[in-house]
């Protein structure tokens, strides 16, 4: 399998990207908020192996404060470790540019809650019904932090 590349997130790229957030999330963000966040000036990164998109990351920087908006990874290759290197170039991009990086999880998301342990961070609080849920209702959210 040849190598992965991560590089910049650019307009031409959404179309790819918005593909993924489809296949990978029950609630995608639509191309409203992609547009938006590119917008804003977020750190917006893709992940391409062999150059196809096969994944990227969303990082907002408020003051000292980064928000790790968005990860995903294509579902066709969750588990190859894909993730864990997208996420330690989104966390070494963080410990650059700020003094904590934050985010928010599903505690149902038990493979994204793992790999947020496994690399350090912290849970720091809960939001309750955060998220809208799979057959209505609410789910709440885990706060994590990870402190440099
Ligand atoms: C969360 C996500 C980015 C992880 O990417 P991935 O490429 O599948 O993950 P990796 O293969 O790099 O695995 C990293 C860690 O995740 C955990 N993990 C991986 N597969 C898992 C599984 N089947 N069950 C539980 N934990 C698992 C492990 O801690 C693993 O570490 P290890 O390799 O040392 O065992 C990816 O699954 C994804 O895009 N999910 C949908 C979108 C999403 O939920 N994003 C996060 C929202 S907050």
């Amino acid at each position: 399998m040849s190598e992965c590349l991560i590089r910049p997130l650019v307009a031409a790229d959404l179309p790819a990207v918005l593909a993924i957030e489809i296949r990978a999330h029950a609630f995608p963000w639509t191309p409203g908020i992609l547009e938006d966040a590119l917008r804003s000036g977020y750190y917006m990164v893709v992940m391409e192996q062999g150059g196809t998109i096969i994944g990227y990351g969303v990082v907002q920087v408020i003051l000292d404060e980064g928000h790790l908006l968005n990860i995903t990874i294509d579902p066709a290759l969750h588990g190859k470790g894909m993730g864990r290197e997208l996420l330690a170039h989104l966390i070494d991009y963080a410990q650059n540019t700020t003094a904590t990086l934050f985010l928010e999880v599903r505690p149902s998301n038990k493979r994204a809650v793992a790999l947020y342990q496994a690399v350090g961070f912290n849970e720091i609080g809960l939001r309750r019904n955060y998220y809208p849920a799979v057959g209505g209702g609410r789910e709440d959210a885990l706060l994590m932090a990870m402190a440099f």
